[in-house]
């Protein structure tokens, strides 16, 4: 039930709810990955099946894909949208100009080209998210396997010329094995504690052979939406400058909630 839900899932849950309002009729959707984007797939699946919405989703990767199609969302692949009115997606960090760090469910790929192929990219936060300067959060970039140690050991020499006050690098697991993206790469989380600049740096990571994506977000976000486990929402934006207010209650639907306790 919500009431059970502590305060960040709350506000996550409520940052979701606004998010899933501006989606409108005949609209092309991406769909983003992680736990906040769970509770935007499910708030968007009650408004098909209730209220009939209609509407065509891109998810960012498997896992979304799946759920959104469990919960009676129209799916199609990128190729067949060309290009979207606006994506929804979570993020791991985002500082005052809206720049990000994403990649902390391992799907920054396929949300970086979801998001850049959309007119319009919101976030969908907890207000624990929001920094002063990006970096605290270990930073992932997504590797080819084929001679992953030259590749970290290349990131790692980059790295001593970069306005960053940590260096260390770290394979991403899951259980004992690498992690696998959905694409079958790996991961590298880079503990960098403090990115003096974002932008130098997502360019220099990007050059490295093998290095396939990084998790930084410069200059894509537009719209931030804010939650707070009182149910309080702010939909922030980049170019107006602007910050609307707002309050969502926690309805006790049982087609949202259901399975949260199985
Ligand atoms: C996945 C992501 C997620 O958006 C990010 O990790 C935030 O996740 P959550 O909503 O669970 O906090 O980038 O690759």
């Amino acid at each position: 039930m919500p009431s059970d839900l502590s305060p960040i899932d709350k506000a996550k849950f409520v940052a979701a709810k606004r998010a899933a309002q501006m989606v409108e009729r005949g609209m092309r959707v991406g769909l983003g990955t992680g736990s906040t984007a769970v509770w935007l797939v499910r708030c968007l699946g009650e408004m098909v099946r209730e209220g009939g919405l209609d509407f065509k989703a891109v998810p960012t990767s498997s896992q979304t894909a799946a759920l959104a199609r469990e919960v009676g969302i129209d799916v199609i692949t990128l190729e067949e949208a060309k290009w979207l009115d606006l994506t929804i997606d979570g993020a791991d960090e985002f500082d005052g100009q809206f720049d990000l760090i994403k990649g902390g469910g391992g799907a920054h790929l396929q949300e970086k080209i979801v998001a850049t192929a959309s007119d319009r990219m919101v976030v969908i936060a907890d207000a624990g998210k929001a920094v002063e300067t990006l970096g605290a959060f270990p930073l992932p970039v997504e590797v080819i396997p084929f001679g992953w140690q030259a590749t970290q050991a290349l990131v790692e020499e980059t790295l001593t010329s970069m306005d960053v006050l940590g260096r260390e690098t770290v394979l991403r697991l899951k259980g004992d094995a690498p992690f696998r993206t959905d694409e079958g790469n790996h991961i590298l989380d880079l503990h960098l504690k403090r990115i003096g600049n974002a932008r130098q740096l997502a360019v220099a990571l990007n050059q490295i052979p093998g290095v396939v994506e990084n998790g930084l977000f410069i200059g894509i976000c537009d719209q931030v939406i804010v939650g707070y486990g009182d149910g309080r929402t702010e939909v922030r934006d980049v170019d107006k400058g602007t910050i609307e207010t707002g309050r969502l209650e926690f309805v006790e639907s049982d087609n949202l909630f259901a399975d949260l306790s199985d």
